[in-house]
Order: C-alpha cells, then structure tokens, then sequence
C-alpha cells in the first residue's frame, strides 16, 4: 500500500478524474486545496471515496479574496473528519517579494489555526528558505510537511531537528536534479513522505505528462534505489509516516 500525500486530483484539473481516482484502487491520496474554489472541491471530491482525504488552505499566491471569510471557510470544515490537515500554506517569492509581509500574516493565522484545532500542515515554500524557517522554528508542537522540498542538504539538516517531515515527488526521478537526491540520501526514511503534487511534476517515464497519483510508485522506486533499500521498505516506512502525520484512520 501506498500513500500519495499531496495532489490536486479535482475536478477543474482533470476531465477523467474518475479514471484517475480508480487507477488509485485502494492505496489513499490526500487532496490539497490552495484557494477558497479549490479547497470547496476538495471536500467535494473526498465526501465521495473512501480512500480520499483533504487538506484546505490558502497558497501564498493565492491571496486575493477577501482573507478573513476564507480564513473562516477554513476553520468551519476542519470539523470535517476527512480533513485532515491545514494546507498548502507557506511562502513563495518566486514572483518577487512585493507581498511578502501580507504572505507572512496570512501564514502565521494559519498556522495559529493548526495550533488551535492540533491540525498537521503542509508547507509551500518556494526561494523563502529562511524566511520559512523563521516563522516555523515557533511552531515546534506542529506536525509539519514541506511539500515538494526544494531547498539545500544544509537546510534540511536544519529542518529534521524540528523534525519536519519532506514530501518527496517526482523530481527525484528527474535526470539533473543532484541535490534532491543528495537530501533523500541524507534524511531517515522516517521523515520522508511520498508525493506526486498531480496534475504537475509526473515522474520519469511519464515527465512532461500528466501527473495521477498512482504514479507515485516511481518516486518510491527511485527512494528505494538511492538509499539502497528495498521498494517494500520504502512503501512501508512510508505509508506508516504519512498514517501517523495526518492521523488517518486506517
Ligand atoms: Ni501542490
């Protein structure tokens, strides 16, 4: 068994959902929600498999609503048993720093909403490495995923002593990509959780394609082969980090 701890799999990404969610069969998927439309289809979407579970939140790049009815939409459906985490939030200055203290404020009252309902969550950073660092160093009770890690060796060996779980996807399986490779060489396979952020990102041999989560075989493979460990372990040690992160009942 498999989990696919962050992806899109909603209906405004795909128009053969229902193809994609079956090729699932019974592994299980998280949903992630990045906006007030997207994070609506979310608990759509998992109100109707029972190998689906959500998280809801607001993306850094996706702060233009009217915050605080979002903020309150959020913390009305995390009551929703299939909800299980507050995500993706974070920090991304990859079209510049111009919003950067409106980014910070509507991440730190998310994170007060973890803490307030003990709720995982999953982190979107993108070239905020150390701005992202600071604000989460006072979050240490939080259980916390960076999705799609992309930062240095250096700084997750920062980030495991906060012990920070890193979702790893198919960028591993990318030909250039050293130093991702260097990071799930280094990390314990106690802190990786499996990913594959569908639609975006799919895995060699399916790179530039379309992303389902069924893909994220490939990424375990490839974990398996640079920790010179078996697939079975990986998908193990896995399955059981991402049961104990997010609580899931299974
Ligand atoms: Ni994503």
């Amino acid at each position: 068994m498999y989990i696919d701890t962050h992806c899109h799999i909603i209906p405004s990404e795909y128009d053969n959902l229902t193809d994609v969610i079956n090729a699932l069969e019974n592994n299980i998927a998280i949903v992630s929600g990045d906006s007030d439309s997207t994070n609506k289809e979310v608990i759509d979407v998992i109100s109707k498999y029972p190998n689906l579970y959500g998280t809801i939140g607001i993306h850094p790049n996706e702060i233009d609503n009217d915050i605080d009815q979002s903020l309150k939409y959020i913390e009305t459906n995390l009551s929703n048993p299939k909800i299980v985490g507050i995500g993706e939030i974070g920090l991304d200055y990859h079209y510049g720093k111009d919003d950067a203290k409106l980014q910070k404020d509507i991440f730190i009252k998310q994170l007060e909403l973890a803490r307030k309902y003990n709720m995982p969550v999953t982190i979107h950073s993108r070239d905020a490495a150390l701005d992202t660092y600071e604000i989460i160093k006072n979050y240490r009770d939080l259980k916390i995923t960076y999705h799609c890690y992309s930062y240095s060796v250096e700084m997750s060996e920062i980030l495991l002593k906060l012990n920070i779980k890193f979702g790893i996807g198919g960028v591993l399986t990318f030909k250039n990509s050293k130093t991702i490779k260097d990071v799930v060489k280094k990390i314990p396979l106690g802190n990786i959780l499996l990913e594959t952020d569908s639609p975006y990102l799919a895995p060699v041999p399916y790179r530039g394609k379309k992303n389902m989560p069924s893909y994220v075989v490939y990424v375990a493979k490839k974990i398996a082969e640079i920790k010179n460990i078996s697939y079975e372990e990986v998908l193990k040690v896995t399955t059981y980090n991402a049961i104990k992160q997010f609580d899931l009942n299974v």
